[in-house]
């Protein structure tokens, strides 16, 4: 299975911030957001990404992110010459899929805790995945609704009225006949290729697997201020106290096998002295 990165949009929540940086290279603590939505994918077992972004940014993301190689990763670049909605995701990459099937997940979703949720995800997928998950605001997202036997019956974009506490993450798995169903999604009202329009037409189709998160997974959007510091603080708190970092992904690339030890010493002799540093340091010691 293959993942894409979704790192485009426009980041308006956060202007001026993002008025010439891309969200997702704004650090969340201690790194780049980008980095804890590709340490989700490489801790479910996924090496190969995609990462989109716009054109005036893909080169930054370029010149961060390499060929992956680093970790034991290999990552291709596409561009999404204007952010016209989540969906487009399919229809830009479909050239780079063979019958395969894609894990997506946004640039700017973070989650913390055991993966086990995503892991049976890829492994149960027939045809797509989405997860629910709880939250007090609702209606700033795509909702799932249940009826009484737990079967998920009706999907909904930011719900004006209450529907559901069960918002759908920015994460999803879908089969290969996602290409083709994203090239016959039209534009909604504002004007976006849907996420929840495909998602739909699998409900609809009655292959629409929905698998409920629990509260034991922190799952954190950094879309505005005041998330991104609150993403910042819960990092710093759980790093400071554990003395371990959350998506070092040069950790991640040793515990996964993705790399040997020689190869990332290479690549971790060359950081520039810092926090980030020593810490790849300490970690290479460990794993000797
Ligand atoms: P959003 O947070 O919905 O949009 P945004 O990032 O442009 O921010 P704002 O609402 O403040 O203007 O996007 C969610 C994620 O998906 C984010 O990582 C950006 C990405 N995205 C794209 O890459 N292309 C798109 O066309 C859209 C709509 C989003």
């Amino acid at each position: 299975m293959k993942g894409i990165v979704l790192a485009g949009g426009k980041g308006t929540r956060l202007y001026p911030s993002t008025n010439v940086i891309s969200k997702q290279l704004l650090p969340i603590f201690d790194k780049p957001m980008i980095y804890y939505p590709i340490s989700t994918l490489m801790l479910a077992g996924i090496r190969d990404m995609i990462i989109i972004s716009t054109p005036e940014d893909i080169h930054n993301y370029q010149k961060l992110l390499l060929d992956g190689s680093q970790w034991g990763l290999s990552f291709s670049y596409v561009t999404q010459p204007k952010p016209e909605g989540i969906a487009q995701a399919f229809i830009i990459t479909s050239h780079l899929f063979k019958n395969e099937s894609v894990c997506l997940i946004l640039g700017d979703n973070l989650f913390y805790g055991r993966l086990d949720f995503l892991k049976k995800g890829i492994a149960e997928n027939q045809s797509a995945t989405v997860f629910a998950y709880e939250v007090e605001n609702p209606e700033d997202y795509g909702v799932v609704v249940f009826d009484k036997q737990n079967k998920p019956i009706e999907i909904i974009e930011k719900p004006k009225n209450f529907v559901s506490k069960y918002a759908i993450p920015g994460l999803y798995i879908f089969d290969s006949s996602v290409f083709d169903f994203a090239l016959e999604l039209k534009p909604s009202a504002r004007g976006e290729l849907e996420i929840t329009d495909l998602q739909r037409k699998y409900l609809a189709m009655g292959e629409l697997n929905v698998i409920k998160i629990g509260r034991g997974i922190a799952w954190l959007d950094t879309g505005n201020p005041s998330s991104m510091l609150d993403a910042s603080m819960f990092i710093r708190a759980i790093e400071q106290r554990q003395g371990r970092k959350i998506a070092c992904l040069e950790e991640i690339a040793l515990i996964m096998g993705y790399v040997s030890i020689n190869e990332i010493s290479k690549w971790i002799e060359k950081m520039p002295s810092s926090n980030y540093k020593n810490y790849c340091l300490k970690i290479i010691e460990e794993f000797k």
